[in-house]
């Protein structure tokens, strides 16, 4: 699922894309019913210390994750109302600071449709924002970071403090031999901040990380029905996960597939 600006929090149901299940089968259902129906929280797959964490990513049918450099232009309306129906349905939403940067986050939930179905679920308003940076290089003026309202936690292991930003900011601090301990972070969020559910909208630095760390519990893929082609720039990469070969091939287990407009949408758990 991409990253995109626009919601479909305040359609009528009727007006929202209705997506058809085809794994497991049912009716076809809104992109809200079906985030709903995920049921994150307190299932029997969730590790005891840390957030049950799903990576919801985008790619072409070839592979790539962004054209231009945005990964925008690769879903369609039903495919933006996932990604805001499932930013509804968790405790936190997390990126790298690279796509934090490039696809100028804003605040999570920007309607106010959801963030009231939110409350009457005793949830907070917004979920927890969460950007994992090692340079802290974040601009004041991000929209997300230029929000008075909005609570955001830098995961980093530098001892740096980001300086004119509006926004409430926490600091997840996880040192361990000069890099990012991602396990000890990840378990401070459940900790400190009762995240039960988080799901990381990217990009494929992060995923490198986070697969690395075994720390990924589903996949969350949608496969546009587009041929792009091309090589990444040097040091750059075009599909979802970056880096550095993982030691072994993760190995997934398809449990969900849903479809519309030829776009897929691949639920995968991630196999221990
Ligand atoms: N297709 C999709 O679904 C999708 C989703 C997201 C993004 N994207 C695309 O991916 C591209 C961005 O890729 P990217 O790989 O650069 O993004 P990224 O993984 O979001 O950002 C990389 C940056 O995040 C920080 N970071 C990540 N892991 C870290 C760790 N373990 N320790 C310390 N810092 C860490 C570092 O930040 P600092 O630089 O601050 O040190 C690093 O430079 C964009 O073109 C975007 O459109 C596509």
């Amino acid at each position: 699922m991409g990253i995109a600006t626009g919601s479909n929090a305040e359609r009528a149901p009727d007006e929202q894309v209705m997506l058809r299940r085809l794994l497991p089968p049912g009716e076809p259902a809104t992109a809200q019913q079906i985030a709903d129906q995920l049921e994150l929280s307190a299932t029997e797959h969730s590790p005891p210390a840390r957030p049950y964490v799903l990576l919801n990513m985008i790619s072409t049918a070839d592979g790539r994750a962004s054209i231009e450099g945005r990964s925008r232009p690769l879903g369609d309306r039903a495919d933006r109302e996932l990604f805001h129906a499932l930013r509804s349905a968790v405790d936190a939403v997390m990126a790298g600071a690279g796509t934090v940067r490039t696809e100028r986050y804003g605040p999570i939930i920007r309607e106010d449709g959801p963030r009231r179905l939110r409350r009457e679920r005793g949830r907070s308003e917004q979920p927890l924002a969460c950007i994992v940076s090692g340079r802290l290089a974040l601009p004041a003026d991000l929209p997300l970071l230029a929000d008075p309202d909005a609570r955001v936690a830098i995961i980093t292991a530098s001892p740096a403090s980001l300086t004119g930003a509006a926004a409430q900011i926490e600091y997840v601090r996880a040192e361990r031999h000069g890099s990012l301990d991602l396990p000890r972070a990840l378990a401070e969020l459940h900790e400190r901040f009762a995240v039960r559910s988080l799901l990381c909208e990217g990009g494929p630095h992060l995923n490198s990380h986070l697969l690395a760390a075994a720390l990924v519990d589903e996949l969350l893929l949608t496969l546009s029905p587009k041929l792009a082609g091309g090589d990444p720039p040097s040091g750059e990469s075009l599909r979802i996960v970056a880096g550095p070969a993982l030691d072994a091939p993760v190995e997934l287990e398809l449990v969900g597939l849903l479809e519309s407009g030829s776009q897929l949408f691949l639920r995968y758990r991630v196999c221990a």
